[in-house]
């Protein structure tokens, strides 16, 4: 039987309120904390080059999740914000939160997904290797540029890529680098810039099945060790993450998560 991601996130997003909800699950809550604070803190950098008026931008969040990035959106003061997610408890609890913001449960991989708006920033933050079919992931890039104005809108993606395809888990695919210029070639996207996000704070991954095997499974056993002892994950996640930014300053090529901004491809040529 094929995965079913909805009834998937269904059960993850129903049973959590916290951070494991949407993030790496095994590591416990404290981990991560640091994990989405380091991306937060490339976000934030990447928005404050290319987005000079955030607070005026129209915004859309696909997967939002549980809302981690709604709330950053918040307070930067943004005034249009749209939250998609396919898990109608996680819809449901955000329009609770943030009146002011416009929410709606749909599935992003769909045919007949219609949206007449336009953004100026869309975010698809660790969605993407979840959506474990090529064909829908293709849709879901497809619609999504569908949404963005020709030249000026921007679209962020976090994902991990690697020399050759990995499938870890049955909700999870890293896909290969030329797969994924394939599939945004196809939707009429190109990337515009790339920033790591993490080398050894969550696992990389290679692209070679045992390797990438063993990294998970040594991953595992570091989160046995500090699923319940939140303050020994944080503190070990603090001091992975200051060795992370100094190896990303040094140009460490270590493949692990990255941010990949995209703009619609200029098709004047063609
Ligand atoms: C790993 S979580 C990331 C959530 C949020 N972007 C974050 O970074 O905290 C993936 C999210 O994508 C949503 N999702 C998965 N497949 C989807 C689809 N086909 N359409 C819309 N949302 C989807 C899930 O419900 C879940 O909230």
């Amino acid at each position: 039987m094929s995965f079913d991601g909805s009834q998937y996130w269904r059960n993850r997003n129903d049973g959590r309120e916290d951070l494991t909800a949407v993030g790496q699950k095994s590591f416990g809550s404290a981990y991560n904390q640091i994990i989405y604070s380091r991306r937060l803190e490339v976000l934030d950098q990447l928005l404050s080059e290319n987005f000079a008026n955030l607070e005026h931008d129209r915004i859309a969040d696909i997967g939002c999740g549980n809302g981690f990035y709604t709330r950053y959106f918040h307070e930067k003061g943004v005034k249009k914000y749209i939250g998609l997610d396919i898990s109608e408890s996680s819809i449901n609890k955000l329009k609770q939160a943030f009146a002011d913001f416009e929410f709606i449960k749909c599935d992003v991989t769909l045919e007949d997904f219609k949206f007449g708006e336009k953004f100026d920033v869309i975010c698809f933050f660790d969605v993407l290797y979840h959506i474990v079919d090529d064909g829908r992931a293709l849709q879901a890039l497809t619609n999504i540029s569908g949404m963005m104005e020709n030249d000026s809108s921007r679209l962020i993606i976090f994902d991990q890529l690697a020399s050759a395809e990995v499938r870890l888990t049955k909700h999870v695919v890293f896909r290969s680098r030329k797969r994924f210029q394939d599939m945004i070639d196809q939707a009429g996207l190109e990337v515009t810039k790339k920033r790591k996000l993490f080398i050894f704070l969550v696992p990389p991954v290679f692209g070679y099945t045992v390797i990438d095997f063993t990294i998970a499974g040594l991953y595992k056993i570091l989160g046995f060790i500090i699923f319940k002892r939140s303050v020994v994950g944080k503190l070990f996640a603090k001091w992975i993450v200051k060795l992370d930014r100094a190896l990303i300053k040094m140009d460490v090529i270590i493949p692990n998560h990255e941010a990949i901004i995209l703009k619609k491809k200029n098709t004047d040529k063609i």
